[in-house]
């Protein structure tokens, strides 16, 4: 009888929450600080206040450094189609479900900034798989704005608020363009009415780069990842934009976590497009250039992906996640593509910085199998690892190397080299693209460009930008030229005496 009536008053003691330090004490008044008298200073002996205040003081940490804003979502991807036959990841295993995080973002704002931004959007996924976490971290369209890994922090100076005045100033972001013909295409994508989704619902994400999928004999194939949004496309055009911002700035968020609330799960298709390494020299661009699509290469579907948790805490999920394009499992290797050669040192390297040098033991980063490496300690180290033995190879150690999960050889050829890549085709897609466009979306289009050339005041960069863009499509570029009240004749000119390359 006493031992029941003690579990009793115990189960209704676990109910009453009471307020605690960090360190889980009691608090005995957390509304009045304590002081020498009713009229004297504060006291260094109230530590519950001097810790609450130092704690809210050290709750920021460095936003990204580039997609500072975005909003993340839980979810699951499973396999539709058979692909060992290109890869040996277990993530393509058909009557699979692997767990996923989903980050999305806009580019250039400041965490807190609107959502509706002339930017790419990041689209992010981490595969929480079988063989530890593989990330495809993308945006919503194939191609990117430069091709080479050391121009990028200069593409990101020139299009982040100025240095000056902490705002952004289309004058600094197309004086980097205009000497950047390569962006040509990326622009053209961007100012369009998809350049500003009005729902990350409504958007396509891609991997960008290409990427080799190894299967178990050791072949090679390259291959290009495109999510296709189930709930289709669609953006805001320019004069919708002014509203939408007054009406609501988080649209994008809270789109899709309404969405998901509502049990209204967005869904993406997986598709792939294969080529044989022989295959890569047959194109008239270089096949390892992001600024490039890989026209004429049919899609496979492979997967779906399901959106269907949202976190329940936005600073240790969407803020604390991690996303790196150099985070692979066997089976997915890297390409020769010289962006994503950048990226594979670059994300890791900020992410040691942005949340420590532990960060994958961070919940929404670690992996859901075991972590039997050997490298420890480390600030807010808590991966509980134990033993003396925290060296490999070891004769008590016990663990050992998959030999299945060996990269792949790469035959090279050539010297080291500092040299522009051969077959640029900087305007060909661009003009491609223009053209597949239906008259409205060029309208749009023209209108939403011309708006930010209309801020350039440097005339030269004004008439190189109009160049390529007229290089690209002799309509779309005189369309510009009229919108921004350039002389025609003079971009014509201009246009003439650029390289089709
Ligand atoms: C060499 C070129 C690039 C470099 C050096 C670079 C660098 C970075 C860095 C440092 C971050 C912040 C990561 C973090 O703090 O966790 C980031 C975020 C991101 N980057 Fe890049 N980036 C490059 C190109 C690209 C390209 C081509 C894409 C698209 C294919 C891309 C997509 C993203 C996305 C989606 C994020 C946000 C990931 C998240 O939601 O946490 N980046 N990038």
């Amino acid at each position: 009888m006493l031992a029941v009536s003690f579990c009793l008053a115990l189960s209704v003691q676990a109910q009453e929450v009471h307020l605690t330090t960090d360190a889980g004490a009691p608090v005995g008044d957390n509304q009045n600080s304590q002081t020498a008298g009713p009229n004297g200073p504060e006291l260094l002996q109230d530590s519950h206040l001097i810790e609450k205040l130092q704690r809210f003081d050290r709750e920021r940490i460095p936003e990204r450094v580039v997609h500072a804003r975005g909003t993340g979502a839980y979810g699951v991807f499973q396999p539709t189609a058979d692909i060992s036959a290109l890869s040996k990841a277990v993530v393509f295993t058909p009557g699979s479900t692997t767990p996923v995080f989903v980050r999305f973002s806009t580019v250039m704002g400041y965490r807190g900034s609107p959502e509706q931004a002339r930017d790419p959007r990041g689209f992010a996924t981490k595969f929480y798989t079988q063989q530890g976490n593989w990330d495809i971290v993308g945006i919503n369209w194939p191609i990117f704005f430069i091709r080479d890994a050391i121009k990028f922090p200069d593409f990101v100076h020139a299009n982040k608020p100025s240095a000056i005045t902490g705002v952004q100033d289309a004058n600094l972001a197309f004086d980097f363009f205009a000497h950047t013909p390569e962006a040509t295409n990326m622009l053209t994508h961007l100012y369009t009415d998809e350049g500003m989704p009005d729902s990350y619902r409504h958007m396509d994400g891609f991997g960008v780069h290409a990427f080799k999928l190894v299967n178990a004999k050791g072949d090679v194939h390259y291959v290009k990842f495109h999510w296709k949004s189930e709930q289709g496309i669609h953006g805001l055009r320019p004069q919708e934009i002014a509203a939408s911002i007054g009406k609501d700035w988080n649209l994008n968020t809270n789109d899709l976590y309404g969405a998901i609330k509502a049990g209204n799960y967005p869904k993406w298709d997986l598709y792939i497009q294969v080529l044989e390494p022989n295959d890569l020299a047959k194109f008239d661009f270089n096949a390892l250039d992001d600024t490039k699509i890989w026209t004429g290469v049919p899609e496979q579907k492979i997967g779906t992906m399901t959106l269907n948790r949202i976190p329940d805490n936005y600073f240790e999920s969407t803020e604390e996640s991690a996303f790196a394009p150099s985070r692979m499992v066997p089976g997915i290797e890297a390409s020769e593509d010289r962006m994503l050669q950048g990226r594979l040192f670059a994300y890791a390297d900020t992410q040691m910085y942005r949340l420590g040098a532990n960060y994958q033991n961070i919940p929404v980063n670690r992996p859901v199998v075991a972590v039997n490496s050997e490298d420890q300690d480390g600030a807010m180290n808590t991966s509980g690892r134990k033993g003396d033995i925290n060296f490999e190879p070891s004769s008590v150690n016990e663990m050992s190397e998959d030999p299945s999960a060996k990269l792949v050889r790469t035959e090279l050829s050539g010297t080291t080299q500092q040299q522009a890549i051969d077959k640029k085709r900087n305007f060909l897609q661009a003009g491609e693209y223009y053209r597949s466009l239906s008259e409205q979306d060029k309208a749009d289009l023209v209108t939403a460009l011309s708006a930010d050339l209309n801020h350039v005041s440097n005339d030269g960069n004004k008439y190189t930008m109009l160049s390529y863009f007229y290089k690209a499509d002799a309509d779309y570029g005189t369309r510009l030229a009229k919108a921004t009240h350039a002389d025609p004749a003079r971009v014509k000119t201009l246009a003439d005496k650029l390289s089709a390359d």
